[in-house]
């Protein structure tokens, strides 16, 4: 039910602080990170040499954020795939320590199923991140790690989306544990900084104010280009997703540093930007990146760090996230203005967002 919200979407972005919550209590014991649903031993974790993370949509956005933790705490090489692509290629390539994770919420989207059963077939164990208990892709996989989030009942995915990144950060930590590139301390303070994730997305969720007034931009527009970089590049694609999804306004999204490579061409004055510019190592281009959008009259809405008056300056909104500590956790932050950008941009355009036109919840064909 409903209990108050006007919508399952504005109710499931409210849930998803105590979502992660849920699945980070208990995570770290005395040896480290605890994910015993892996189902591997120590000595098999440790001889991992390869990981396939492969998803479709919103979940092959995961996969992508997933990607950067795994190679930067655990140094483990990893391939990222739409599950749609993965299932034609012929350039697999699997060692005898080849591990699959699939990324799926409903776990049984088609094309993510039919990808593990290649994946099996090769000889490489598969891993499922999943949110529904049971589900095929539950059944299917040697090891499940439930991301507990919940039912999810609007169709454009928000708080999976949220929880999926927090299960694949802690997979990250306790294979870094394993491969013994993270000392003790370092996996604490990663966990630490993760426990603070759901305080900060409070925080997003009490400035809806914020992104209710950006939408007025969107009121009228025909389409929307949406700008980051470095892990939030993937914000980006993920915040183009959720808008076309329930305001059927066509976006697209590049990394920052591609505009000018082609879509500046799209830019006109009052064509909407949405840039995610946080305080981290590439705040700065992002800034010069704005500054393109600014110069050819164009309308930016920007997600910055509180206090950033470099964004505040050249931008006509801005969506304000609290400092977070780790720069490759802002995703799971920054994401929260645009699912709640995209609602209030649908509302405005009448848009029915719990069941946008021709989508289904799960994807069960091919
Ligand atoms: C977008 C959305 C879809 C799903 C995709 C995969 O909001 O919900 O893109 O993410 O269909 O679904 P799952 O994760 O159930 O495999």
């Amino acid at each position: 039910t409903l209990g108050g919200y006007a919508d399952f979407m504005a109710k499931e972005i409210a849930e998803q602080p105590e979502a992660i919550e849920r699945l980070l209590s208990g995570r770290l014991g005395e040896k480290g990170i605890l994910l015993d649903e892996l189902k591997m031993t120590e000595e098999e974790l440790a001889a991992v040499d390869r990981i396939y993370l492969i998803a479709c949509g919103t979940s092959y956005h995961v996969g992508l954020i997933a990607r950067t933790l795994i190679q930067t705490w655990a140094k483990v090489p990893v391939i990222c795939d739409y599950a749609s692509e993965f299932n034609y290629e012929q350039d697999v390539l699997v060692t005898d320590h080849t591990l699959c994770v699939i990324i799926t919420q409903s776990g049984e989207t088609a094309d993510t199923l039919a990808a593990a059963r290649k994946m099996h077939g090769m000889g490489a164990k598969v891993f499922a991140v999943t949110n529904v208990l049971g589900s095929t892709a539950a059944r299917e996989s040697d090891g499940v790690l439930y991301v507990q989030a919940g039912p999810e009942v609007c169709v454009a995915s928000t708080k999976a989306y949220t929880a999926q990144m927090v299960a694949c950060a802690l997979f990250a930590l306790r294979l870094a544990q394993s491969h013994g590139v993270m000392s003790a301390e370092e996996v604490a303070t990663h966990y630490q900084d993760l426990k603070a994730i759901p305080d900060a997305i409070r925080e997003v969720i009490s400035r809806s104010w914020q992104d209710k007034q950006a939408a007025a931009v969107f009121r009228s527009a025909t389409s929307a280009l949406f700008l980051g970089r470095g892990v939030n590049a993937t914000t980006a694609y993920e915040g183009a997703l959720k808008l076309k999804e329930v305001s059927y306004l066509h976006a697209e999204a590049y990394p920052a540093g591609e505009m000018k490579h082609g879509p500046i061409a799209l830019l006109e004055p009052g064509f909407p930007v949405v840039a995610i510019v946080p305080a981290d190592r590439v705040h700065d281009k992002t800034v010069s990146n704005i500054q393109e959008v600014n110069a050819r009259g164009a309308v930016c809405v920007a997600v910055a760090t509180d206090g950033d008056e470099s964004v505040a300056s050249l931008c006509e909104h801005v969506l304000w996230i609290p400092p977070v500590a780790d720069e490759l956790l802002v995703p799971i932050v920054a994401v929260v203005h645009l699912q709640i950008l995209a609602r209030y941009v649908a509302r405005t355009r009448g848009c029915d967002v719990d069941k946008p036109r021709n989508l289904a919840k799960s994807v069960t064909v091919e």
